[in-house]
């Protein structure tokens, strides 16, 4: 990049390492001239969106002409129903992503600090960064850790924050680890966090999670004035190429999310989507089953071939290659299997696979025994 244009940008988007998506399959595909490849790289629902979110956007996408109603009222309406919670606590976002931008842009500058975990989802610290603000990363549990290895270490975080520091950042489960922390060690953690410390509880993979993991969110609003929840229609509701995503808070931390939000920022496509999407149940039920059967044959599986994973609450499995993963990565690739290495995390042994349908599983484990065997 021009010397210049690198002097021109704020000092902390210099210092910016740039997100890296998953290898698209087009791309793979014109790279080695194949076809039929798979992508087992980015996290989504295998299964396809709901019939009913389908529908919806038959229904809706002749009003393109029309901008979307910025507050999204309907789906504030529908949420808040769902979680008991008045729809003053909801603020959308272009993919949950982009609520992790708001509550940057809302709560910190060039003078304040975040803190997040080690390992944690790599969009915090572009969040951070990019407003020029410190980051205080806390020590991750090592890889040796009994119960959680790479995982939140609650005390380190709590070590982590100091006079400066405005936000907390938690994603349970965690991205790219799988990770998570039990709702006695969150409640406990959080008990400890100062008041007028912000807390983000990221639940893009809620969920998945076994039902005694899963965080009671409506209590824990209550009891928490600084908290706030973020969750994802990216994820089981398999809606992540239209990016939305929504936080739940106090009503005046809402309101301050607002004020920073762009006023259009959710579309009248991914609106229409995502109420349709939580009306269907049995797709939701079907999804989270696909997902705990796949998860459970692929451990078995890299067991077999001798290879450890993490523990993992989302629909993903992070595996220990016990070396350096790049060239299975690249054997993978070969074999049209796109899965996605962390190394960019410092976790260069490890490769992320997103838990596929059976077929797709199958398909994984044949190229990764031609590969480690
Ligand atoms: C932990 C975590 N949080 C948030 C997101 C963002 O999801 P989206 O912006 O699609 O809502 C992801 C996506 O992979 C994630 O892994």
């Amino acid at each position: 990049m021009s010397k210049l244009f690198q002097e021109l940008a704020a000092p902390g988007v210099q210092r910016l390492q740039p997100y890296l998506p998953g290898k698209p399959v087009e791309e793979l595909e014109r790279e080695l001239g194949i076809t039929g490849s798979i992508k087992l790289a980015s996290n989504e629902n295998p299964l396809g969106a709901s019939e009913k979110a389908l529908q919806a956007i038959q229904h809706c996408y002749k009003n393109i002409n029309y901008y979307p109603d910025g507050s999204a009222f309907k789906l504030s309406e529908r949420l808040a129903g769902k979680y008991d919670i008045a729809p003053s606590c909801f603020t959308f976002g272009n993919g949950s992503n982009d609520v992790l931008e708001l509550i940057a842009r809302a709560f910190l500058t060039a003078e304040h600090s975040a803190v997040y975990s080690q390992y944690a989802f790599a969009v915090y610290p572009i969040v951070v960064q990019a407003i020029g603000a410190k980051a205080n990363v806390a020590p991750a549990y090592d890889d040796e850790h009994k119960s959680m290895p790479l995982g939140h270490d609650p005390d380190a975080l709590i070590d982590s924050i100091d006079e400066t520091t405005r936000v907390v950042f938690i994603a349970n489960p965690n991205n790219p680890t799988g990770t998570w922390m039990d709702t006695g060690t969150l409640n406990a953690m959080l008990d400890r966090v100062p008041s007028n410390v912000i807390v983000v509880l990221d639940l893009a993979y809620l969920e998945y999670m076994d039902d005694e993991l899963k965080p009671d969110i409506k209590r824990l609003l209550r009891k928490y004035e600084n908290l706030i929840i973020t969750c994802t229609f990216s994820k089981v509701y398999a809606l992540a190429g239209l990016r939305i995503g929504y936080g739940i808070s106090h009503p005046d931390i809402a309101d301050l999310l607002n004020r920073v939000r762009q006023p259009f920022n959710t579309n009248l496509i991914a609106q229409a989507a995502a109420l349709a999407a939580l009306d269907d149940e049995n797709h939701i039920q079907q999804s989270i089953r696909l997902n705990n059967e796949g998860k459970a044959f692929l451990g078995h599986e890299l067991d077999k071939l001798g290879l450890a994973c993490l523990p993992s609450m989302g629909n993903f499995l992070t595996v220990n290659m016990g070396q350096h993963a790049a060239p299975v990565y690249d054997a993978l690739l070969n074999k049209g299997v796109i899965v996605r290495p962390v190394a960019n995390y410092q976790m260069p042994n490890y490769l992320r696979i997103t838990v596929g349908t059976p077929e797709q599983n199958r398909r994984l484990i044949e190229a990764l025994s031609g590969v480690v065997t």
